[in-house]
């Protein structure tokens, strides 16, 4: 890892073609510099999953970060976790990161037991959670699968757990959309991102970052079944929410 650039330059250059975004290699090594710079309130996000975990984790109960790429999240719920006997499980598809994550927790001196998982999350059994963070990630699913994959994480809660999802949003408004959007790109800007690489990211990321408004999110979590969906954070087109069952 060391003997690669960490600083994002991904989109520096013009490209000649503009792919889909993929999370290969190359991004793992740039992944904690490309999102700390382009999600604004990331890391006020993830300062407060530890307070989150702490209160909502209960014994004898698992812990679930879907989309979990290098751990960050899963670090955070782990440094939180005051109850006993649980263990979280962290979940990704793209191999490059699980194998980085590995070494990040097999860093990490925390004593709550970590397992590593690398699959899609559509095909796995959320099982006795107490908490769920999805983190970023229910956005890179196709839409239409949506649905199925929260009334999965509804039924694999326990009473009173609790799915944290945080997700780029779009808004129904058309003037809230264009200003939120001007200041998500002045906030990369004043992060050291050219107009070319906004761009071709942009480019990047139009097929396979799909947005929705808070009020499908909403809708889409009062159907699976939770009795309480609250809007606890967000930074002009991110935000997260606390789904309780
Ligand atoms: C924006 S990143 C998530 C960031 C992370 N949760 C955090 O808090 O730092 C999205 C992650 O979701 C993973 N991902 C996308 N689709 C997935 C799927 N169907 N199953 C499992 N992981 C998926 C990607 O590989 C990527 O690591």
């Amino acid at each position: 890892m060391s003997k690669h650039k960490t600083q994002d330059i991904l989109y520096s250059q013009p490209l000649e073609a503009i792919t889909d975004f993929v999370f290969d290699e190359s991004v793992v090594h740039v992944f904690r510099d490309m999102i700390g710079r382009s999600v604004p309130g990331y890391s006020t996000l993830l300062s407060m999953i530890p307070v989150l975990a702490r209160h909502y984790v209960k014994n004898n109960s698992r812990c679930y970060d879907l989309g979990c790429s290098l751990g960050a999240s899963t670090l955070a719920m782990r440094h939180g976790i005051d109850a006993q006997d649980t263990e979280i499980i962290s979940v990704d598809n793209s191999p490059a990161m699980i194998e980085q994550c590995q070494r990040y927790i097999a860093n990490d001196k925390a004593v709550v037991p970590v397992k590593l998982v690398c699959a899609d999350i559509r095909d796995i059994s959320v099982i006795c959670a107490s908490m769920v963070v999805m983190n970023f990630t229910l956005q890179f699913i196709e839409r239409n699968d949506r649905s199925k994959l929260l009334d999965s994480i509804y039924q694999g809660l326990n009473t009173d757990g609790v799915l944290l999802l945080s997700e780029k949003i779009h808004f129904s408004d058309e003037v809230e959309q264009e200003w939120m959007t001007d200041l998500h790109h002045e906030f990369k800007k004043a992060n050291g991102y050219s107009e070319l690489e906004i761009s071709q990211k942009r480019s990047a990321l139009e097929n396979v970052l799909v947005p929705e408004t808070i009020e499908k999110h909403k809708q889409r979590l009062t159907k699976a079944g939770f009795r309480k969906v609250i809007v606890w954070f967000q930074c002009f087109n991110f935000v997260s929410l606390l789904a309780i069952k």
